[in-house]
Formats: C-alpha cells, structure tokens, sequence
C-alpha cells in the first residue's frame, strides 16, 4: 500500500474519532456546570487556533452604524423588542436608542465580558469576534446566563465580524468609551506584522471612534508585541499613556490580565505581562 494511502486512512481515522467524539457530548448533552451556571461546553466550540484577519470572508456588514439593528443582541435594552419592558437608564441622553460604549476586540470565550457586565450594568458592551465557533460559544454563554439570572447579562453579547476591516461600519465618530485588545494574535513573523490589531493606521481608527477621555487597553504575553504595541500608540498624538498608579482606581485596567480564558492559561503557566494603557485625548484646537 502506497504512503499516500495510508495518511489517507490515518486522516480518515483522526476524523472517525472527531465525529466519536461530537457524539459522545450530544449523547452527554451539551452544557457543563462553572460556578452553578450550565454553560455551553467549551470543547465543542474547538477552532482553528489562528485566523488570517485579511482574508475576506463573507459577513453582514452595514454601510453605515445608523443602519444596525441592535436589538437583538440588547432585547431587554430595546422599547418595542421581543423582551418585555427597556431598562431603565440605558437610553441616551439626548433619547435615542442605547448605544454600544466598550468593545472587546478579539474577545476569545468572552471572560473579559462577563466580568465587566455586572460592574457597568448599564453600559452596552460587545465582544467582537473573528472565529466562528468561538463566537457561537460566547452567544450560548450569554444566553446561558441570562437564563440563569434573570435581570443580568443584558449588556454583553457577540458579533462575529472581522473588527479590523468593519469597526467603523458599526459605530459613529467618539461613540466609544473602552476599547479592550486582550492579548490579541502575536503574528511573529515580519512578513506578518501588518495583521497586527494594534498599528498606526488602525490607530487612526481607534482614535476615531472613542470619545475623548475614553481607553483604550492592551495587554499581552508576547514581549515584542508588547513592545510594539506600546511604541506605536506611544508616538500617535491623541494617546496618552497612563502610570499604574493613575489606573489603581480603574476596575477595568485591574481585571486585564486575570478575566480572560488567555490571561488565566498565562497566569498558570505563571507567565509575565505587558500592559499598556491609554486615554484618549481631545483634538489639539485651531
Ligand atoms: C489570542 S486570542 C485572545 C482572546 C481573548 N482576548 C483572551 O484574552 O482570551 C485572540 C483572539 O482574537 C481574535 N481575532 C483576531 N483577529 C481578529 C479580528 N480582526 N477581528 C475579530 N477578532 C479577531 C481571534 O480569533 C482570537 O479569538
């Protein structure tokens, strides 16, 4: 028998025990117990460890933020939406329907969220989410707590969406207050670096979409993307870095490294991290 054919029944064989294994956790059902809450089970929203920012994949984007329906990411924040009654205090000032102000780009399983919801419970929050699977996960996770507690976890949800091609498809000029990027893809590679989330021309746009006085948050395990990241929003003229002591009072900036699903796997391995964090500036006058 040819080499080729036996990879063949090796890679058939892997697949057999993949299709053994999706089984054997439908036959188990599909939720795990964490803290007393049924969560989706993690292992069947496995993906691909990486994927390529640049490609173009298909998705629904608006032209414009104002024609994005948020309602049903928000139910209960949204009069006339299926859920029975809008909170109170969402709506903006001027009236207008809640708008999104933090946006977890690259949001992994959703830690950082769920950690957030409570402490900013009228404050939209997004994760957006390039893979697929992960972004389903991060869905039936809200869904699961909402369900187990009511009235919370009404503020968080998911959008899959490549956040550095369509961010500005979704949200108007100074809309943001916190932009999180927790430990975003290294991309190691020169050849490679132009995936980076952080980069001078994404800045541009990061710049423009948070209010002035808004955050911007990076953290990372990766020394040189540390690095660069902290190089390039250091020389963009609407950031300022902030000390550690000016963000001891800023609950967000303690949560970076511990509420994500990669910040604990770091924490232990009992990694280091590189934290970076960032006020937005006014536009100099004249
Ligand atoms: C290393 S993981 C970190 C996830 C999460 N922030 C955490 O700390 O656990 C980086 C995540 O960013 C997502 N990602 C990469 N490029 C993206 C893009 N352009 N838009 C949205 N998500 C992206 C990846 O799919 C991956 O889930």
């Amino acid at each position: 028998m040819s080499t080729n054919i036996l990879g063949r029944i090796d890679e058939l064989g892997a697949r057999i025990d993949d299709l053994e294994k999706q089984i054997e956790d439908m036959v188990q059902g599909s939720v795990e117990e964490e803290d007393g809450v049924k969560h989706p089970r993690k292992r069947l929203y496995r993906a691909r460890a990486h994927s390529n920012p640049l490609n173009d994949a298909n998705f629904d984007v608006p032209t414009h933020p104002d024609e994005y329906d948020w309602s049903a990411h928000y139910p209960s924040h949204f009069p006339g939406s299926k859920a029975e009654q809008p909170k109170e205090g969402t709506v903006t000032a001027s009236g207008g329907p809640p708008e999104v102000r933090f946006v977890d780009v690259g949001c992994g399983f959703g830690g950082l969220l769920v950690k957030l919801a409570p402490l900013y419970p009228d404050t939209l929050m997004l994760g957006m989410e390039l893979r697929d699977k992960v972004s389903e996960y991060v869905k039936e996770r809200v869904l699961a707590l909402r369900r187990e507690n009511p009235g919370q976890y009404d503020n968080i949800s998911c959008l899959r969406t490549n956040a550095q091609k369509y961010l500005v498809h979704h949200f108007r000029k100074g809309q943001l207050t916190k932009l999180f990027f927790l430990f975003p893809d290294p991309h190691f590679k020169a050849s490679t670096h132009r995936r980076r989330i952080i980069s001078t021309a994404q800045l541009a746009d990061y710049a423009y979409l948070l209010a002035p006085g808004g955050m911007l948050y990076t953290i990372t395990d990766v020394p040189e993307l540390g690095a660069w990241m902290r190089e390039k929003t250091d020389a963009h003229p609407l950031f300022e870095r902030l000390s550690d002591k000016e963000l001891e009072s800023d609950p967000a900036a303690c949560l970076l490294a511990s509420a994500t699903e990669e910040g604990q796997k770091v924490a232990r391995n009992s990694g280091q991290t590189w934290r970076s964090i960032y006020r937005r500036l006014p536009a100099p006058e004249g």
